[in-house]
């Protein structure tokens, strides 16, 4: 395996026992101002992090930029690291994202460990090796890839987080299940993820990650069927960046829910999907995600976006999409008249 996924639920414990097994000259611990307060005080029980060099950095994806990956890079430099110093990245997307790609950068590439302290981290962002940062208004536009040497998912912090960040990773989960097969979906349509049983919840982030895993491990660099795990992306990031615009964001994994919405209605004009499979999506992302509200003036703002996407190719606009649940087609090329026409249906199956 590319990724060495360690769940605990003691997150000292754990660290020391990864910890144990490399050699590093010093270590250094990025956290941001949230993580800093609630997360390293949990971390810092154990001996070796209490030695460790903390360099904090704000939080939010708005600062996932170039200005805080130079304060990165500068408290490395000033702190004395080596190509032998470890860097652990303790927080959600952002954290793992950023603090991957200064780990890919520095001195041409020190080690780093993943800390996920959210479920959406924990599913996604800390697993599979890709980082970066935004530039230029478009997401995670300069980057790297790059494997963490470890990922340890601390159980504890899922039982802490506010309902709306474990619906934003639960979102990942659901697309995992997409692609993956019907008995796993399934399970996840039957989660109550507003009112979390958490062991039940444990037992499905890790055949989440087991998904994702399985699909990194076959292409890492994203060439093939690492595409499978854009399902939901290519219209999700563009309502995302809508969101932005309208000064109102959301949570990357809301902005997937509805993208997965409209992606299911593009796969069942372009592969068949089932139409009873396009309900039930819809119906589970409404009653837990609410609706996003589209009307046809923001379709011109939408397809801009989608065009950036980093998926197309030569013109083309790519999507993954599904012929059935576990059966995905990668790289199907969609049209302006498709993609307008799935909004249309979007919001006649939301009632806006
Ligand atoms: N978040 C999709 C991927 O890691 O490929």
């Amino acid at each position: 395996m590319i990724n060495n996924i360690i769940y605990t639920s003691n997150i000292s414990e754990g660290v020391e026992k990864i910890l144990s097994q490399k050699e590093f000259d010093l270590l250094f611990i990025l956290t941001d101002e949230n993580t800093h307060r609630y997360a390293m005080p949990l971390l810092s029980k154990s001996e070796i992090c209490q030695k460790a060099k903390e360099i904090v950095i704000l939080a939010d994806d708005s600062n996932k930029n170039i200005e805080n990956l130079t304060t990165i890079w500068k408290a490395l430099g000033e702190g004395g690291a080596t190509r032998k110093s470890l860097l652990i990245n303790l927080g959600g997307g952002m954290v793992t994202d950023m603090g991957g790609f200064a780990a890919a950068t520095f001195k041409r590439g020190i080690e780093h460990i993943n800390i996920p302290t959210t479920l959406l981290g924990a599913v996604d962002a800390a697993v599979g090796g890709k980082t970066g940062i935004n530039f230029g208004g478009l997401k995670n536009e300069i980057g790297a890839f790059k494997q963490p040497s470890a990922v340890l998912i601390n159980t504890e912090f899922f039982k802490t987080l506010a309902s709306e960040h474990l619906l934003s990773g639960f979102a990942e989960m659901l697309k995992h299940g997409l692609i993956s097969n019907i008995e796993s979906y399934n399970r996840l349509l039957q989660f109550d993820i507003c009112n979390p049983d958490y062991a039940t919840l444990l037992a499905l982030v890790e055949e989440s990650v087991a998904v994702k895993e399985r699909i990194v491990e076959e292409d890492p660099l994203e060439k093939g069927i690492r595409k499978y795990l854009n399902l939901g992306h290519t219209s999700g990031h563009a309502i995302e960046s809508l969101a932005i615009k309208r000064g109102t964001p959301v949570q990357h994994g809301y902005a997937v829910a509805w993208g997965l919405v409209c992606e299911a209605i593009l796969s069942h004009l372009k592969l068949g999907f089932p139409q009873k499979e396009i309900y039930r999506i819809a119906e589970y992302i409404k009653n837990n995600y609410g609706t996003f509200n589209i009307s046809c003036n923001d379709y011109p703002y939408l397809y801009e976006k989608i065009t950036h996407d980093k998926k197309n190719e030569s013109g083309r606009i790519n999507y993954t999409l599904l012929k059935d649940v576990g059966i995905v087609e990668i790289n199907v090329a969609v049209t302006k008249e498709e993609i307008e026409t799935s909004f249309d249906l979007y919001r006649d199956l939301f009632g806006l």
